[in-house]
């Protein structure tokens, strides 16, 4: 094989690459939803935007933008106004970024009233790479390649909304925490004693966060404070190990229920 020949295949990619994307960005233009949306707003950066896309599956627009239900829902169920802060976890990002955004579209639309919310991130120690960036007061959000936590649903190394959620703890003047497994678990127990809700390791996560930011004096006792619990543990009874031994084995009836837990 030549030098010259040697080059084709590669030469041969980028240009299909290069004929693919017109039609790439054509095919996100009429299924995506939210495609018309970035159109508007970064006209000149749609061909860039459908690149990422492709390869991204940071951008779910039903998911970031069902995330804001989560605001409308609290707002809801504190008589439509809106927390003084909220401790959310952070896998990629955007659970928090749009978190703050439903709160601040109820306050455009009038249904809230006009004051801030102060919005903290949670993240796992063995994956926190926006909490890292925010401890260290950068803006660099470094990728952690191996992930290595309890709280998986969490551990997202290179977190695509990153930057965003950052900017809304910074700009609300909130904080971001990184808490160890054993934090975690501890957590997890201790919602199950004082509230009888069983969380995933991901909603100990949030709860060790609200613990520390609170002993730190960021979250105060005079705020109305909300910390979202974001799945059920028994998704994730291997995260917690032998933490919480079980107490009977029942069979799968009603009546065995109410046997092994009087009322
Ligand atoms: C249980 C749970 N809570 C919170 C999150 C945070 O989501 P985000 O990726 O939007 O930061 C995730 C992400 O998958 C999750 O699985």
């Amino acid at each position: 094989m030549t030098q010259a020949t040697r080059g084709m295949p590669v030469r041969f990619l980028v240009w299909l690459f290069h004929l693919a994307l017109p039609l790439l960005g054509l095919w996100l233009l009429l299924t995506v939803p939210a495609a018309d949306v970035l159109l508007e707003h970064h006209p000149t950066h749609f061909w860039l935007v459908a690149t990422v896309a492709f390869v991204n599956v940071g951008l779910r627009p039903y998911y970031a933008e069902g995330s804001k239900t989560i605001a409308l829902e609290t707002a809801e169920q504190l008589g439509w106004r809106a927390p003084d802060h909220v401790v959310v976890p952070v896998a990629s990002g955007a659970l928090l970024t749009k978190v703050a955004e439903g709160f601040r579209q109820l306050r455009r639309v009038g249904l809230i009233e006009d004051a801030e919310t102060r919005v903290s991130g949670a993240q796992p120690q063995g994956c926190s790479p926006v909490a890292t960036a925010y401890l260290e007061g950068t803006d660099e959000i470094a990728p952690v390649r191996y992930p290595d936590t309890i709280a998986r649903s969490l551990a997202i190394g290179a977190p695509a909304d990153g930057h965003f959620a950052l900017r809304e703890v910074r700009g609300s003047n909130g904080a971001l925490q990184a808490v160890s497994d054993d934090e975690i678990v501890e957590a997890v127990g201790l919602l199950a004693r004082t509230e009888g809700i069983f969380a995933e390791t991901a909603g100990g996560v949030t709860i060790a966060t609200l613990e520390r930011l609170a002993a730190s004096g960021v979250v105060r006792p005079d705020e109305t404070v909300v910390a979202y619990v974001t799945g059920m543990g028994l998704k994730t009874l291997d995260g917690f190990g032998m933490a919480f031994g079980l107490e009977a084995t029942i069979g799968p009836k009603v009546e065995a229920l109410l046997e092994a837990v009087p009322a």
